[in-house]
């Protein structure tokens, strides 16, 4: 059975769903800006409403977050590691807002219209104006890095506690697997239990076994 405390169910699909969508923007909007062929419009129609539904996941997420407690980090860790991954936590949290805010945002600045499904357009969140146009883009792709940076300083992180610490932290975040359920022997007799054991151990040299016991017929086989 599973004993540490972990975050919420709700929190820990949202987290890893969250993951592999943000990753998957970060490649899409460096593949969208790398290109001038069709791909380019291609990518952009999913950067876009990818993005708001990573707004709409945060908006959830954080709701989540605040309405159930994370569980405590090991009590061993150093209060100045605790910090450090408390505060990269909310800057993670704050790059899942600013990104899909300011992209949004960019587009209202460039007089672009933000469409997600079958084009339903979405208000400017800004007026038009061609500086501020420039300045978001410009903190669109620097925050792009910045978030790429803060994701790979966390990740690093979540192995530093899960290979090198092995606390609780990872599987705070993980899934409880499945273990096999060990054979059910408290209930048995212990004749039962003992036949049930040497089916599972490997097999004992003759001379381990009670001479003429009846009730091991293979004795003779194994000399
Ligand atoms: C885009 C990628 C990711 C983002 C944005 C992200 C974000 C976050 C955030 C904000 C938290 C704090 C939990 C909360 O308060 O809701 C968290 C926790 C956690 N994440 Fe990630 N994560 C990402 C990828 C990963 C990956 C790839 C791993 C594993 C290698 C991982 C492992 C963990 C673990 C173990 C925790 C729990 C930490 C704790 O108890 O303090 N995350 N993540
Ligand atoms: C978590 C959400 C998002 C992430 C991680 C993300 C990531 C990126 C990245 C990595 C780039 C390339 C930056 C560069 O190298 O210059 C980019 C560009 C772009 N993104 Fe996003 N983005 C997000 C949300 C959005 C949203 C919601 C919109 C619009 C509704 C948007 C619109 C754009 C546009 C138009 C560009 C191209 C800018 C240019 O031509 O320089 N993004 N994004």
């Amino acid at each position: 059975m599973n004993t540490h405390p972990a975050f919420h169910p709700l929190a820990r699909v949202l987290h890893w769903t969250m993951a592999v969508l943000i990753l998957a923007m970060l490649f899409i909007g460096v593949g969208m800006v790398s290109t001038v062929s069709s791909k380019h419009t291609w990518l952009l129609a999913i950067h876009k409403p990818l993005g708001i539904a990573i707004l709409v996941l945060a908006i959830i997420r954080l709701g989540v977050r605040l309405r159930f407690r994370a569980p405590p980090l090991p009590a061993d860790m150093p209060a100045s590691m605790q910090w450090v991954a408390h505060a990269s936590h909310w800057v993670l949290y704050a790059l899942m807002f600013a990104m899909p805010l300011i992209g949004w945002a960019m587009l209202s600045a460039g007089g672009y219209p933000v469409t997600i499904l079958h084009g339903w357009p979405l208000p400017p969140l800004v007026p038009a104006h061609g500086a501020l146009f420039g300045w978001l883009r410009l903190a669109h792709g620097v925050l792009a890095y910045v978030f790429f940076l803060a994701i790979l300083g966390h990740m690093g992180a979540a192995l530093y506690h899960g290979l090198i610490r092995r606390d609780d932290v990872l599987p705070s975040m993980s899934f409880p697997r499945r273990e096999p359920s060990p054979p059910q022997m408290s209930d048995a007799p212990a004749t039962t239990q003992a036949s049930a054991v040497g089916t599972a151990l490997p097999e004992q040299p003759p001379e381990a076994q009670p001479a003429g016991d009846p009730a091991s017929p293979g004795q003779g086989d194994a000399g």
